[in-house]
């Protein structure tokens, strides 16, 4: 292989242009030439590509977002989508892609591949560390310290009015990000989709508190808890324990911008020469990932389709930290 084209898809991480980055630079460090794909697979059905050299990722390490801009791609969900993608990539020498981004992502690539047989190595990058096959996402770092920090500051608040706050995060279907930020930011309560912790259960454990002496709360609720929606919880709660004064807070899309923190750079860094490495060896259709702080390849299709374990230790940590 000696052109490779590198996109980023779905929902913008911090560190993305890191990862970019360092596909440019691993590429170039052996002799290959690199292709940014813009706008995700879009840039292929546009033809909006540009050449990317060693200074066309400089200064981007630090940046939150994705340079190269990303997209969510309909027609990439059809096979004729993907035929001219694959047309287009033949047209301009490009003889494999590194794909960045979350399931979506992963989903179109394995069909490219697949179908096409284009090779594709994908890199995990998605704030809501929802992908099996590695600890950690590429974002999901920055976004649980910007969540934490967010919390907080509304700690203050609640602390002074003695109120209760419920504060939704991210995460479309998964909790990684309440768990880690509610654990974080000390919250009284953590609702996530792999629990199905309901209005009961959370009433007890507030008249709970309420009882011990606790004069202001924090409950984190993910998103992607479809049976616990925060504006509902917090008014059941206030006619049902009239004690407590709530607020709602909804962090939604601060969540996933800012100055990716140096664990998602060095993340990304890693995974982003992992991808070119990979390729290099001749594989294709997999994920490189992070296993026990070791880089470890698995098959995209998996990568996309198995739900990774919610820790039971983590649970277990903030059911007895939060007494
Ligand atoms: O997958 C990342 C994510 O931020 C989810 O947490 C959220 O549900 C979704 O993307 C929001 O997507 P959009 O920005 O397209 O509304």
């Amino acid at each position: 292989i000696n052109h490779i084209g590198v996109l980023t898809s779905g929902g913008d991480a911090p560190g993305m242009n890191a990862a970019v980055r360092a596909v440019v630079r691993c590429a170039i460090f052996h002799d290959m030439k690199v292709t940014g794909i813009v706008e995700g697979y879009t840039g292929l059905l546009t033809n909006t590509l540009r050449p990317l050299n060693t200074r066309s990722v400089s200064n981007i390490i630090n940046q939150g977002g994705t340079f190269l801009k990303s997209s969510r791609c309909m027609e990439f969900y059809e096979e004729a989508g993907r035929a001219k993608a694959a047309e287009k990539l033949h047209q301009e020498g490009i003889q494999a892609l590194v794909v960045i981004g979350g399931d979506g992502t992963f989903t179109g690539a394995t069909l490219l591949a697949r179908e096409q047989k284009i090779p594709v190595v994908g890199i995990p990058g998605t704030i809501d560390n929802d992908i099996y096959g590695t600890d950690f996402t590429i974002g999901f770092d920055t976004a649980i310290n910007t969540a934490v920090e967010a919390v907080d500051k509304i700690r203050d608040t609640a602390t002074s009015h003695n109120r209760l706050f419920f504060i939704e995060v991210m995460g479309r279907d998964a909790g990684y990000i309440a768990l880690h930020a509610g654990i974080g930011a000390g919250s009284e309560e953590i609702l996530i989709p792999e629990q199905h912790r309901g209005l009961d259960y959370l009433l007890d454990s507030l008249d709970r508190s309420n009882r011990a002496g606790k004069t202001s709360s924090i409950v984190i609720v993910a998103e992607g808890d479809k049976s616990n929606s925060v504006l509902e919880l917090a008014k059941s709660v206030e006619e049902k324990l009239p004690e407590y004064s709530a607020r709602v807070t909804i962090l939604g899309h601060l969540q996933r911008g800012g100055r990716p923190t140096c664990f998602d750079r060095v993340l990304a860094s890693r995974l982003g020469v992992a991808a070119v490495d990979t390729l290099r060896t001749g594989s294709s259709g997999v994920m490189v990932g992070l296993r026990d702080n070791r880089i470890s390849l698995t098959g995209l299709e998996k990568a996309c389709k198995e739900t990774p374990d919610m820790d039971p230790e983590l649970i277990r940590v903030s059911n007895i930290v939060s007494i």
